[in-house]
């Protein structure tokens, strides 16, 4: 692809995980993209520009989309990746810890979409916002509020920004990864509060997802190739959420050990 037709992306939470994947999975394709994040990167991948900047504030937002005008090639894909934990029951969660994830989840969503949208609609030329969700989004998950609620929050406002932008040719959808093999996991797992024999066992695939299977999602959302989809919440979750039950019956489990 020529430098006259090269897509530029942001990646926001590029530094790590899943949204390191994403701008791997971006840049094979011949994307340009920058990345904010408010970590250093663990690997630096080529031709990428790493923005240091938190995404719940609007001010750094605003910084990281100067730095795009200033590069001259425009904006057209947008993902917002940046995420953090916090558990707790209601009651207990102190207000920082509900701020905290709501303002990076939701909060940064709505701040990186307020700083492309504009300038997407005076290029002309289209575009996609993609933001990781989660199956947080669809289940409620005891101990962890103010994630879901943050999650479920994308997917409506990725719906209510879909309409507002389809006149323009912007598409804005979002992925909800399951259970994902990154540092959000590891660090649950290491600290007890997931284990990962108890998450397997809810997986109907029966194995996590790696980063680069939810990359390939946002690539397909964020191509031509999903031309006529837009605020939609696409889940990725090895059938966590459709299982109806848990475990099989004794007499299906017998009939698998037939096979
Ligand atoms: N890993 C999973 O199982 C899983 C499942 C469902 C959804 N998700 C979602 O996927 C996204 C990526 O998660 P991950 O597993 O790659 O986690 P990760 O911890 O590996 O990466 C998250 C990145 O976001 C950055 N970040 C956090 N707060 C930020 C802020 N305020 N400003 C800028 N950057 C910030 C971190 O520095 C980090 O680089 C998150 O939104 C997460 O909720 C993950």
């Amino acid at each position: 692809m020529s430098n006259a037709t090269q897509r530029i992306a942001l990646v926001t939470g590029g530094a790590n995980g899943i949204g390191d994947a994403i701008i791997a999975g971006l840049a094979e394709t011949g994307v340009k993209v920058f990345s904010l994040d408010r970590a250093e990167p663990k690997q630096l991948r080529d031709g990428v520009v790493y923005l240091d900047a938190d995404v719940s504030d609007p001010e750094q937002v605003a910084g990281v989309f100067a730095r795009i005008d200033e590069a001259g090639q425009g904006i057209d894909i947008v993902v917002h990746s940046a995420g953090i934990q916090r558990s707790g029951l209601v009651g207990q969660l102190s207000f920082k810890d509900w701020s905290d994830v709501i303002g990076t989840h939701l909060t940064g969503m709505f701040l990186v979409a307020s700083e492309a949208m504009p300038r997407m609609i005076k290029q002309g030329r289209g575009g996609a916002i993609i933001s990781i969700a989660s199956t947080a989004a669809f289940v409620g998950l005891p101990g962890r509020g103010p994630y879901t609620a943050a999650k479920a929050g994308i997917a409506g406002l990725t719906r209510s920004l879909a309409v507002e932008a389809a006149p323009y040719r912007i598409r804005v959808n979002a992925v909800a990864p399951g259970f994902t093999r990154t540092a959000i996991i590891e660090d649950a797992i290491a600290n007890g509060s997931l284990q990962e024999d108890w998450m397997l066992e809810r997986v109907p695939m029966r194995r996590l997802a790696e980063p680069a299977e939810i990359a390939k999602v946002v690539r397909f959302l964020a191509s031509d190739d999903s031309a006529y989809v837009t605020g939609q919440t696409i889940v990725a979750d090895g059938g966590w959420t459709i299982q109806g039950i848990n475990k099989s019956p004794d007499w299906l489990n017998a009939r698998d050990g037939q096979k």
